[in-house]
Formats: C-alpha cells, sequence, structure tokens
C-alpha cells in the first residue's frame, strides 16, 4: 500500500503515564456497559447462573485477550488495521490478518449508532431528576414517562445528535488531551455515587431479594442465549475485540506492566457493573417491577430511588451527568480506530475525520432511534423475544458476534501466529505469569469462544453433536 509510508510509529502522541492509560481504558470500558446493560441483559436472561458464567469469562476470556489485545497496539503504535498489517508483516503471516482490523472499525461504527441513542436518554434524563418530578411520582407514572419519551423520534433524534456532537467535539482534538483529566474525577465520583444507591438499595424491602436474584445461581435458566449473552458482555464491556483497546495501547509508554494495568481495568470495570446491579435489582423487587423489561431498565428504577431518597434531586442529577460522561469517554475509543485509521491512510486531518466518520454514524443511529417507536418490530433470537427490531439487531450482531470473533482472532494471533519471543519481550514481566497467560490465550479462551459461537451457528447439531 502506497499510503503506508505515511504511517510513523507514534504519530497519535503518547499518555503521559502508566496511570493515564488505565484511567483513558477504564474510560473506555466503564460506561452504559455496566450501568445500563449489565443490569437489564441480567434481569432478562434469569440473574444468578447468568452472572456467574459473565464472570466466568470475564476471567478467562476478556483477562488474556486484553493483555493480547494492548500488547499487539503497544507493539505495532498504529491503528488497529495497519497495526495487524504491520505485525502479520513482521511475524511472516498473512496480510489478510488487517481483516481484523477491518472488522473492528465496523463493529465501531455500529456500536457507536445505538450506543449514542441510548447516551442521548441519559442526557435528556439529567434534566428530567434536575426538575425534581421523580419525588412527585409514583412507579406506574415513572414507567409511563419513560413510555412517552421512548415513543417520540424526534426528541431521541435531537438527544442523539447532542450526543454525537459532543463525541466529535473531543474526538477531533486527539484522545490523549482532554480525555486524561476527565477521567481522573469522573471514575472516582461514579463509583462512590454507587455506593450511595447501594446504600440506599439496603434500606428497601427487596435488598436481600435482589442480591438473591444476582448472585444464588438458578442453572435451570440458563439457555444458549443466556451463554450467548455472557460472552458477548464480556467482550462489549471490556470494550475488547474490536481494536478499541488496541488503539489506546499503541499509545502506551513501553515500560509500562501490561499484565498489571489491564488488571486494574478488569477489576474497576466489574466492580461497577456488580455495584450496579446491587443498586438496581432491590429496587425492582421492593417495587414489584419486573426484571426482565429490558433496556428501559434503569430509567424505570433508579429514578424511583431518587424520588423518594433525601437530596434525591441532587443525586439523581449528578449521577446522570457522570453516566453520560461514563458513555461519553467509551463513545470516544468506539470511534478512535476509524479515525485514527483515516489520518493515518488517508491523510485527512483529525476533525475531517472525526466529522466524515460520525456522521455516518449519526445516520446509521436513526435505525436505532425508531426501533423504539415506529418501527419496533419484534423478532425471536433462540426462543428470546427481541421487541426493538434494529436496535436489537446491532446489539446481537456486534456484541454477540463481531466482538467475540474479533477477540478471537486476537487470541490466535498473540497465541499462536506471534513468535514467543516477540510477545515475551513486549509483555516484559513476571516468567510465569507469561507461561500462564501464553497457555490460557492459546488453549482455554479461544477454546471456550469457539464452543460458544459453533452453538450459536447450530453446527453442534447439523453434526450430530447436540
Ligand atoms: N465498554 C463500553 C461499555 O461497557 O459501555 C462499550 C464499548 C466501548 C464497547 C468501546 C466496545 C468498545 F470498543
Amino acid at each position: 500500500m502506497a499510503q503506508e509510508k505515511t504511517v510513523t510509529p507514534g504519530m497519535h502522541g503518547q499518555w503521559s503515564s502508566r496511570w493515564a492509560f488505565i484511567l483513558a481504558a477504564t474510560g473506555s470500558a466503564v460506561g452504559l456497559g455496566n450501568i445500563w446493560k449489565f443490569p437489564y441483559i441480567t434481569g432478562e436472561n434469569g440473574g444468578g447462573a447468568f452472572v456467574l458464567v459473565y464472570l466466568f469469562c470475564i476471567a478467562l476470556i476478556g483477562l488474556p485477550i486484553m493483555i493480547a489485545e494492548i500488547m499487539l497496539g503497544r507493539r505495532a503504535r498504529m491503528s488497529p488495521v495497519n497495526a495487524m498489517q504491520a505485525l502479520a508483516k513482521q511475524e511472516g503471516r498473512s496480510p489478510a490478518w488487517k481483516i481484523l482490523g477491518w472488522m473492528g472499525v465496523l463493529a465501531g461504527f455500529l456500536i457507536l449508532s445505538y450506543y449514542s441513542v441510548i447516551a442521548g436518554w441519559a442526557l435528556a434524563y439529567i434534566f428530567r431528576a434536575a426538575s425534581g418530578v421523580f419525588s412527585i411520582s409514583t412507579a406506574d407514572g415513572i414507567q409511563a414517562m419513560f413510555g412517552d419519551f421512548v415513543s417520540d423520534p424526534e426528541a431521541l433524534l435531537a438527544w442523539h445528535t447532542i450526543f454525537i456532537v459532543m463525541v466529535g467535539a473531543v474526538v477531533a482534538r486527539g484522545v490523549s488531551k482532554g480525555l486524561e483529566k476527565a477521567t481522573k474525577y469522573l471514575m472516582p465520583s461514579l463509583f462512590i455515587l454507587l455506593l450511595v444507591l447501594v446504600g440506599y438499595a439496603m434500606n428497601t424491602d427487596g435488598f436481600q431479594q435482589g442480591l438473591a436474584f444476582l448472585f444464588t445461581p438458578d442453572f435451570s435458566k440458563l439457555t444458549p442465549a443466556a451463554v450467548l449473552t455472557a460472552l458477548g458482555h464480556a467482550f462489549f464491556t471490556l470494550s475488547l475485540g474490536m481494536g478499541a483497546i488496541m488503539v489506546y495501547g499503541s499509545y502506551l509508554p513501553k515500560n509500562a506492566s501490561i499484565a498489571q494495568v489491564s488488571l486494574v481495568i478488569v477489576i474497576a470495570d466489574t466492580a461497577v457493573a456488580l455495584l450496579a446491579g446491587m443498586a438496581i435489582f432491590p429496587l425492582v423487587f421492593a417495587n414489584g417491577l419486573e426484571a426482565a423489561s429490558g433496556p428501559s431498565l434503569i430509567f424505570q428504577t433508579l429514578p424511583l430511588a431518587f424520588g423518594q431518597m433525601p437530596m434525591g434531586q441532587l443525586f439523581g442529577t449528578l449521577f446522570f451527568i457522570l453516566l453520560v460522561i461514563a458513555a461519553w469517554t467509551s463513545a470516544i475509543s468506539l470511534i478512535e480506530p476509524a479515525v485514527a485509521w483515516m489520518v493515518e491512510n488517508h491523510g485527512l486531518t483529525r476533525p475531517q475525520a472525526t466529522f466524515q466518520a460520525l456522521t455516518v454514524t449519526w445516520l446509521v443511529g436513526i435505525g436505532t432511534v425508531l426501533s423504539f417507536n415506529l418501527w419496533d418490530f419484534h423478532f425471536s433470537f433462540f426462543g428470546q423475544e427481541k421487541t426493538n427490531g434494529i436496535f436489537d439487531m446491532l446489539d446481537l450482531l456486534t456484541a454477540n458476534i463481531m466482538l467475540p470473533l474479533g477477540g478471537l482472532l486476537i487470541a490466535i494471533f498473540a497465541g499462536w501466529k506471534m513468535k514467543e519471543s516477540h510477545s515475551r519481550d513486549e509483555l516484559n514481566g513476571n516468567r510465569s505469569v507469561y507461561e500462564f497467560w501464553l497457555f490460557v490465550v492459546r488453549w482455554i479462551s479461544p477454546t471456550l469462544v469457539i464452543i460458544v459461537l459453533l452453538h450459536l451457528f447450530g453446527v453442534l447439531k447439523l453434526i450430530g453433536i447436540e
């Protein structure tokens, strides 16, 4: 490729320190996935057993693949498409590995298109919380308020547009500038606010039931769809399998320990998701709500808590502001692989690349806007009824298929295609930690992902294993 020459390693800048990277990567990982998606898919998939499978996927698949993905990024120091091309060349492998980078760019576009619509809901709820309306509403009223809101496509489109503009404003300037500062204060504040919410939930009479729902596994509720969703969510919540973490890794200073930073990110991300679950399910049971109510879950439960607790107006407003910022730092990383690639290969400036990439994302997002009102067709996914048309389809396609597939390819490349001397040099830590990682990333993570994906495609049935 002629344009390859213009790519210089490190052309996008570097994080100022290991902590700056940890904050940015945690900013990418912690987002709507933890606070909005984790509770609602846990509710839809029956609770405890699903949570257990999810935690299992985080430990055996998410953590090792995160190490692999950061390693590939730091070694190549380029955007995922060019990184995979350069690494494949370095290792004497097929140039087709570049497709992995492409798939990531596509997944990033598709995810951001719906992610932005949901972030728009959170934006709108900042103003609802601030108005004090939650304190004068009943559970039914809060449900009706949400129903009215999402049935108005123009309102959803307006909030989606505002969020896309917010993302553009940061991405156009370059990731490491504004982002480092924002995450430093955001993460601890969000954490504290979640603790406040859990504290409130402890005093409701649904607390025991909520905890039991989350942490007592009932394996009879574990369907194939639930296992696939848990696997997909492990990738989604850790921002893995599409190059987001790879591109952030490419800005990581050489001396930072990849295994250590990965562990910190994974623990922080998982803690936030579990706290969100512990805040939300007690409210669901205390108020006789439906655990399986889908994407609306947090918008129908948390306002109840804010409406009833002391200083709820303040806490509620703060909570939705923090949720928007968490979504913002994630959204930035969803589009970064595409923008970095356009800058490297097409000679665009960052603002130009950002504008083009986000215009496409915005347009695709209209499909999701309509999924909650004019075009909310239903379909069945492994026997599970999906009610929100394009939104559900995009979510299933990206989180449950593209990200696991991307992660699988990353594991295969890092574990099998890269020379051991190279990965050892890059990971450059404790010898037994390296050996353990190599074993898991070669054998355990790919095998588990393959089993789940094969199940999805019904291949096991076809060849008579089931
Ligand atoms: N991890 C983000 C969340 O949990 O909200 C979503 C996400 C960001 C997914 C970046 C994938 C990604 F590359």
